[in-house]
């Protein structure tokens, strides 16, 4: 089910999520799943034709770019914060705007969210429907027997969770923060569930052997801190990704920026 190797510096994990029988239809859909770009700037934005414009953006946007078409996306997710500086905003939304997915979905994670002060969030909110992708602030979004709910901001906002009426949809929930999941939700919302996506913690980004995160901006300590995670009453699994980008220490130890690829497949395959 769980599957993760390094390719070069971007570790891409490939999950195989199991369906209830009666979701058996949806074997084989697929979920590109990424987060946490934090875009800074590490050079001049090129101008040059054949680069991409978020080429001196710190991450490895072609690479992963790359990853995302050959995996032909039903649906592509994105779990919030993608800039650290202002300054690669439009690099950030050429970049979505990229990436494939005959459905995108965003939530807005802390770092999107502070800065609503000073930088209009109706625009950030333009640019993403501009770049394909529909920003879930604690709203579904139904398409194709699949309910995909998306969370506010644990640290900025007013998570808010509502349960299908009908528990014929399989159920996916995505949250910046994986503190949200105990905050907005109850045992019985658990139940309803069948997979939740959050990311935030970037997986500690450094992480020592037989410990992992040294820090992990969780309110819950080393709880949620990176992977896969299943629980115990209502069996709902929550993948926390390690990220893509960096914030405050300017570095990654064996804790790569990562991209998560996920396959519904029909349980017992
Ligand atoms: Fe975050």
């Amino acid at each position: 089910m769980f599957r993760a190797h390094a390719d070069g510096a971007l570790r891409i994990v490939s999950l195989r999520i199991p369906l209830p029988g009666r979701f058996s239809f949806l074997d084989g859909r697929r979920i590109f799943f990424l987060s946490d770009t934090h875009l800074r700037p590490t050079g001049a934005f090129p101008s040059e034709p054949g680069l991409s414009p978020w080429s001196n953006a710190g991450f490895p946007g072609d690479e992963i770019l790359r990853e995302a078409d050959s995996f032909h996306p039903d649906f592509t997710l994105f779990g919030g914060d993608l800039v650290r500086h202002i300054c690669c905003f439009d690099a950030g939304i050429a970049f979505l705007k990229a990436l494939p997915g005959r459905w995108k979905l965003a939530v807005y994670g802390n770092w999107d969210k502070r800065r609503a002060a000073w930088f209009p969030f109706r625009v950030f909110e333009q640019e993403l429907k501009h770049a394909s992708f529909h920003p879930l602030l604690n709203e579904p979004f139904v398409m194709e027997g699949i309910r995909f709910w998306g969370m506010d901001d644990f640290k900025f906002g007013l998570p808010r969770y509502v349960p299908p009426r009908t528990d014929k949809i399989f159920s996916c929930v995505l949250a910046h923060n994986p503190d949200t999941v105990p905050y907005a939700m109850s045992p019985d919302d658990l139940r309803s569930v069948s997979l939740i996506l959050c990311g935030h913690t970037h997986g500690g980004q450094i992480r020592l052997p037989g410990y992992g995160a040294v820090l992990t901006s969780s309110v819950f300590g080393k709880r949620f801190e990176y992977g896969l995670y299943e629980h115990r009453e209502s069996s709902v699994k929550l993948y926390v990704t390690a990220g893509i980008g960096i914030t405050f220490l300017p570095v990654r130890f064996r804790c790569p920026p990562e991209i998560v690829k996920i396959t519904l497949v029909r349980s017992g395959e």
